[in-house]
């Protein structure tokens, strides 16, 4: 069915093809004029951008294009300078870290953010009650049972139950990429942001670790963000593409229109795509 926003409708409102009035699903995530300035110099210009439900966005550009950084925007790692960014409607610029998380939106790193000398089931446990908030942090040591069940679950999804006794530093590159996915499913976020989850990893690991994301976002339905270099990966992935250039947003359409682009071209000419 082809949905057309009629004009003079109220926001929110959209008639269909065959003239129908349908209330429309706003945007996940919606991004406008958001910046980023350090001591007055600007890393992150202008962006704006909206994300629908269950959509699948790949983010490609050069080194310090500020990939990361519209990342840390949209997690409240650091608080946008300009511009505003809404969660399912409600303005979440201001908003702390853990208000976004409890808001279902949840992040993975481009460096590993695991502890080597702790387990992995201790890992995504924890995880998981750091997700159920300040009340359960004593009674989790006392009855780590508590958790089981969603360890479990989590770790079969992740294709880690074998490794739940290892430690985190004894796992392979690929490994722990999966063991920080598991971090991150176990509190259930519905839009996820993974920065270069293929970083550092084998070529032989990167086909189940993209397997695994794919499943993220095609079984369990959620909405994924992510920053990757290998475009063979993210090509099989994307149901659009951004780059990011100098600190703004250049492009973002689908991979055909974005690789077709013109000005998208010009500004990888001698830095490759
Ligand atoms: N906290 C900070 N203070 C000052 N400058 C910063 C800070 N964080 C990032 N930058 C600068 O902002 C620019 C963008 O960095 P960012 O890490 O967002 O790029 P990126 O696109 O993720 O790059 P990469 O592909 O290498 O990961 C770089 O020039 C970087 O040095
Ligand atoms: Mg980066």
């Amino acid at each position: 069915m082809t949905e057309r926003a009629s004009s003079g409708t109220p926001a929110g409102v959209v008639t269909t093809a065959v003239g129908q009035v349908v209330a429309a699903a706003g945007p996940v995530l919606r991004l406008r004029g958001v910046g980023w300035s350090v001591r007055g110099v600007p890393i992150v210009e202008d962006v704006s951008f909206d994300v629908r439900e269950g959509e699948f966005i790949a983010f490609i550009g050069p080194n310090g294009a500020g990939k990361t950084s519209l990342f840390n925007l949209i997690s409240g790692i650091h608080p946008a300078t300009h511009g505003a960014i809404e969660l399912d409607g409600a303005d979440i610029t201001t908003e702390s870290v853990h208000g976004r998380a409890r808001r279902g939106l949840g992040r993975t790193f481009q460096t590993s953010s695991l502890w080597t000398g702790m387990t992995v089931s201790d890992h995504v446990r924890l995880a998981a009650q750091a997700a159920a908030g300040p009340g359960a942090s004593y009674r989790i040591w006392r009855r780590a049972g508590l958790y089981a069940p969603q360890v479990t679950e989590t770790l079969e999804r992740t294709e880690l139950a074998h490794r739940a006794d290892t430690l985190a530093g004894a796992l392979s590159h690929g490994e722990k990429r999966k063991l920080e996915l598991a971090v991150l499913l176990v509190s259930d976020p519905r839009l996820i942001l993974l920065d270069e989850p293929m970083a550092g990893v084998s070529a032989e690991e990167v086909p189940a670790l993209t397997a695994l994301i794919r499943s993220v976002h095609r079984d369990l339905g959620r909405t994924v963000l992510m920053v990757e270099h290998h475009m063979d990966v993210l090509l099989g992935l994307a149901d659009r593409l951004a780059v990011m250039h100098h600190g703004t947003l250049l492009a973002l359409d689908t991979p055909a229109a974005v690789m077709a682009d013109a000005t998208v071209q010009q500004a990888y000419l001698g830095e490759g795509l």
